[in-house]
């Protein structure tokens, strides 16, 4: 589940989570930066500080190195035990915040992949798409303590909007864009629909 700040990824992977386990299926819920001890440690230097305090790409090889930990500890793992993996933001945060947003380019992020992760990829890439404006001011409710790319210029979380929006251009089979400005029960109702679809499972209304 990958979207800009506020566009409610994480309630929805908890409905998506909710739903896949009334239908029997054996899912973990999961985040990045983070998931596993090392990578929540990696999350924790990430997200504190100054806005500027990372360079791109040592920002991107940050994220990098958590996310190969939570693959080799927790994801890997649980695909080869036949679980599903539903995670909150994954590979195409990197390249939308890193690639996109922090301007370290596209081309960079994919090598980068291609080095860590091989060819990995999730199966769906829900993409929960919301004005930028409207997401950040949801975000400032929730908790006036922001964190470092809450703080960010909204230059940079609408480069953002729009590197999420290109990579599922670009990649059609893997991603499925959600309207995240519709109310919530009917961006539920489009998940859902899209898990179904796309995964060929049957989840009840
Ligand atoms: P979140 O848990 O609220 O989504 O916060 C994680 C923040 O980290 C969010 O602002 C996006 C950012 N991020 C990146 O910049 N690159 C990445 O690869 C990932 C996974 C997250």
């Amino acid at each position: 589940m990958e979207g800009i700040e506020g566009a409610g990824k994480s309630t929805h992977v908890w409905h998506l989570v909710a739903d896949l386990s009334a239908h029997g299926i054996d899912v973990v819920a999961t985040r990045e930066p983070g998931g596993t001890l090392a990578a929540e440690a990696v999350r924790t230097l990430i997200l504190s500080d100054a806005v500027d305090a990372w360079l791109p790409m040592s920002e991107a090889l940050l994220h990098y190195a958590a996310r190969r930990d939570h693959v080799d500890r927790l994801i890997a793992p649980a695909l080869a035990a036949g679980r599903w993996v539903v995670c909150d933001r994954f590979a195409d945060s990197t390249m939308a915040y890193q690639g996109y947003g922090q301007q370290l380019g596209t081309e960079t992020v994919a090598r980068l992949h291609a080095l860590v992760l091989g060819e990995l990829q999730p199966d769906l890439t829900l993409i929960l798409d919301l004005d930028v404006d409207v997401g950040l001011d949801r975000v400032r409710r929730r908790s006036p303590l922001s964190d470092r790319y809450e703080r960010m210029d909204p230059r940079f979380h609408r480069r953002v909007r729009a590197g999420f929006l290109e990579i599922a251009h670009n990649d059609p089979d893997r991603c499925h864009v959600i309207d995240a400005g519709a109310p919530p029960d009917a961006v539920k109702a489009a998940v859902r629909q899209a898990v179904r679809q796309r995964l060929r499972v049957e989840l009840a209304e």
